[in-house]
């Protein structure tokens, strides 16, 4: 080998770098020229074979090429890499705002929800849960409700078809084999006592269901706060303090509550309960049709059949329940003219709160 060679070498690897479509390319280009096994390496081990006075002089020239090769490579990446790059698309304003991305928020009846929980919790209260697939026991039975009873009427209900002899029968309480969408909170009163000895203060915010027509003022699907304050000395008095203190905090001014004598199976005494109307502060007004009060309940001390149904002693303790419609309570303080609006999923109505 000779300078010649090295001179023939390099032009064809200066050519091949200029010419090189793209950095993927040009690498196979840089393995074939500069790489271990390369024609230019074997040129520089060769060297070694030759006179001294040779090898400065065809070395010297050797190091110079090997010089010129690398810079070619340099400029063939840089001119790829700069390619790719495309300034006028590629530009970014940093100081442009940035896109607004939609944020969610919480329903209006979740909201009204927390804010109940916590005006009871400052009160002492602590929250209860239960099933929404309720047994026939807890939701009708265990509330003194007897299955022949007219007063089961008063609530209609969404029974769950069960296949006999599937294996969803046998998980289902040995007390009652019957399912039901439950149509009150009242069920968990039952269901907590049996865990729980007094005295006690709870409160169970939840989804309730009834197989109802539907109208203005009236859902299939709806939210139920239920109360239940359990101890050896609890009164009628106890239970209007709470009502009238809780009402209170809710609408942020004084509220009067009124009792009027009902009938629930699982209280005795039992009340419906009306609060004065928010709108008129009692004097009469369209939305109260003029009486001044709302209708906001049912309430009552528990029936000592309830207690026994949870296990406990006939006659040891006292307690007051109560249940209220969240959806009402929203609708009263937020003047939503139609319950059917909670779940109708217009985002018309929801943005609004
Ligand atoms: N569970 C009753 C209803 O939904 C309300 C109620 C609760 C009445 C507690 C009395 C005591 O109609």
């Amino acid at each position: 080998m000779n300078t010649d060679t090295l001179e023939s070498l390099k032009e064809v690897a200066l050519s091949a770098f200029a010419e090189a479509k793209s950095i993927e390319a040009l690498r196979v280009e840089e393995v074939k020229f500069l790489g271990r096994k390369s024609e230019f390496n074997q040129f520089l081990k060769s060297l070694a074979s030759l006179s001294p006075e040779e090898r400065r002089l065809v070395g010297g020239r050797a190091n110079e090429v090997k010089r010129e090769i690398l810079d070619a490579f340099e400029a063939a990446r840089i001119r790829l890499e700069s390619a790719g790059f495309d300034a006028e698309k590629e530009w970014v304003d940093v100081t442009d705002p940035g896109e607004k991305l939609p944020v969610g928020h919480l329903h209006i009846l979740t909201r009204v929800e927390r804010e109940i929980c916590d005006i009871f919790r400052s009160l002492g209260f602590a929250i209860a849960d239960g099933p929404e697939v309720e047994t026939e026991f807890y939701n009708f039975d265990a509330l003194n409700i007897p299955a022949d009873h007219p007063a089961r009427d008063m609530q209609d209900t969404f029974w769950l078809h069960q296949k006999s002899g599937s294996k969803e029968r046998s998980v289902v309480n040995k007390k009652s084999p019957r399912l039901l969408l439950r149509t009150h909170t009242s069920p968990v009163q039952v269901r907590y006592m049996e865990t729980h000895t007094p005295p006690f203060r709870i409160i169970v915010p939840g989804r309730i269901f009834r197989s109802e027509a539907t109208d203005a003022s009236h859902e299939h699907t709806f939210y139920q706060f239920e109360s239940l304050f359990v101890d050896t000395d609890v009164s009628v008095g106890n239970f209007k303090y709470v009502a009238e203190l809780f009402f209170s905090r809710f609408f942020g001014k004084h509220i009067s509550v009124r009792l009027r004598p009902s009938y629930f199976p699982f209280v005795e005494p039992g009340f419906e309960f009306d609060i004065a109307c928010t709108m008129c502060d009692g004097a009469g007004c369209s939305s109260c049709h003029g009486t001044g009060w709302l209708e906001v309940g049912g309430a009552g001390m528990v029936n000592q059949k309830v207690f026994e149904a949870a296990g406990y002693e006939r006659d040891r303790w006292k307690g007051f329940a109560w249940g209220f419609g969240t959806n009402r309570l929203a609708m009263m303080k937020y003047k939503i003219p139609d319950i059917r609006l909670f779940q109708g999923g217009d985002l018309r109505f929801l943005n609004q709160f």
